[in-house]
């Protein structure tokens, strides 16, 4: 009997310390509570993202590569909803949030979770526009401006999907003239590529019968340290931009390049995202937080613009982009008041940053910004990759 009663205990404390090793709720020196469900290596249940959206199938696309890296991407939005890559010790992490299944992707202010985002990422300011004299108002979905492409933005649009091989996938999306009110039929093409050196490389293609505006990019929130971990207030964080320009108090560019030498926005050199984050500045404020765009000084695809690292897990990420601007954005309106994401993780805050490739916001307003015009007869064409290593 005794021996029986032992077994059960060593049983019970083994399933407690495999729980709490997997999920659970942990108390940080602060006191806050975090939803640890860190390295949970766990790609969703393909079966809960079977539906038919707006007379379309959706699915759940699953890539691998050779080193055990998987990206598992929906055609619903293009999102990718988990990415699997290996920590120092050669455990896979999932690094970026999500949810279990399609219908949460689908609740109301979702914040755009590894979608792709268009027609334009971004704000434009109180959603208007003018191209060739001709005035456009655009959705108002952001207090009182235009964000990642109105209400019906392609985060929730459903696309056609071909899977090309293990390692890639295709989605195409034809929004229609006038969808959100943006002009021109726009034919685009998303390709998600996953390389055998371990990048995720995203290829854009859009082309138009009527000269429009086009920003595309992809909106995944990283947290290295693990998805559904702790905040990523002390993952180390380089850009390659010695400028970035300033908003407003609706995060609308004031149209200045402000040089970051000197203030919190100098991430030259590896800088813990926390460090600066709480300094009274006028443009912290102004985004609760880094919610700016910044100017990268090379953008050729050749060499890194931005690398995020955790010590805690080892991971490091490297952006490569063709895009002159990254929008880097640290999770100040996750509230983690909900615990629907993976695995039953509350999203706090801060608890995820997005490094977004893009064109400026409000470029159709600011004649000194890259031009985000494109005309027929053009072709749309921008890769990013989003690569991993260990340190
Ligand atoms: C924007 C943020 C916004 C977030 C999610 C980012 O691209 O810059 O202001 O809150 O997307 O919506």
């Amino acid at each position: 009997m005794m021996k029986k009663i032992n077994l059960i205990h060593l049983l019970t404390g083994a399933a407690l310390l495999f729980t709490a090793c997997h999920s659970g709720t942990a108390t940080t020196a602060g006191g806050a509570k975090d939803s640890v469900t860190a390295h949970l290596p766990q790609v969703p249940d393909s079966a809960n993202f079977k539906a038919t959206i707006d007379g379309k199938p959706v699915g759940l696309y699953i890539l691998k590569n050779k080193n055990k890296v998987e990206v598992a991407i929906t055609n619903y939005g293009g999102r990718m909803v988990s990415l699997l890559v290996p920590d120092k010790k050669g455990a896979l992490t999932d690094v970026i949030l999500g949810y279990d299944s399609v219908k949460t992707y689908q609740k109301p202010k979702e914040p755009y979770f590894g979608a792709i985002i268009g027609r334009y990422g971004n704000r434009i300011a109180r959603g208007k526009f003018t191209l060739d004299g001709k005035p456009y108002q655009l959705d108002i979905n952001d207090g009182v401006n235009t964000l990642h492409g109105g209400f019906s933005g392609f985060f929730s649009r459903v696309f056609t999907a071909k899977q090309v091989n293990d390692q890639q996938l295709e989605l195409t999306y034809i929004s229609k003239d006038g969808e959100g009110g943006y002009p021109g039929n726009l034919t685009v093409k998303v390709s998600y590529t996953l390389t055998d050196d371990n990048g995720v490389k995203i290829e854009y293609t859009a082309t138009t019968d009527k000269t429009t505006i086009v920003n595309l990019t992809n909106h995944a929130y990283f947290n290295l340290n693990g998805a559904g971990s702790k905040t990523i207030t002390d993952n180390l964080l380089k850009i390659d931009a010695d400028a970035f320009t300033p908003v407003d108090t609706t995060l609308i560019p004031t149209g200045k390049l402000q040089p970051v030498k000197g203030t919190p926005f100098d991430f030259t050199s590896f800088k813990a995202i926390g460090k600066d984050i709480g300094q009274p500045d006028e443009q912290l404020k102004n985004g609760k937080g880094y919610d700016h765009n910044f100017v990268l000084n090379k953008h050729d695809i050749s060499q890194s613009v931005a690398t995020v690292k955790s010590a805690e897990t080892g991971i490091v990420m490297d952006v490569y982009t063709q895009e002159p601007g990254l929008q880097f954005y640290s999770g100040n309106f996750l509230t983690g008041k909900t615990n629907d994401g993976k695995g039953g993780a509350a999203y706090n805050y801060r608890s995820a940053l997005c490094l977004e490739t893009q064109h400026f916001p409000d470029s159709p307003n600011q004649p000194a910004f890259p031009s985000t015009v494109l005309k027929p007869g053009e072709t749309y064409h921008t890769v990013t990759i989003y690569k991993f290593h260990n340190e």
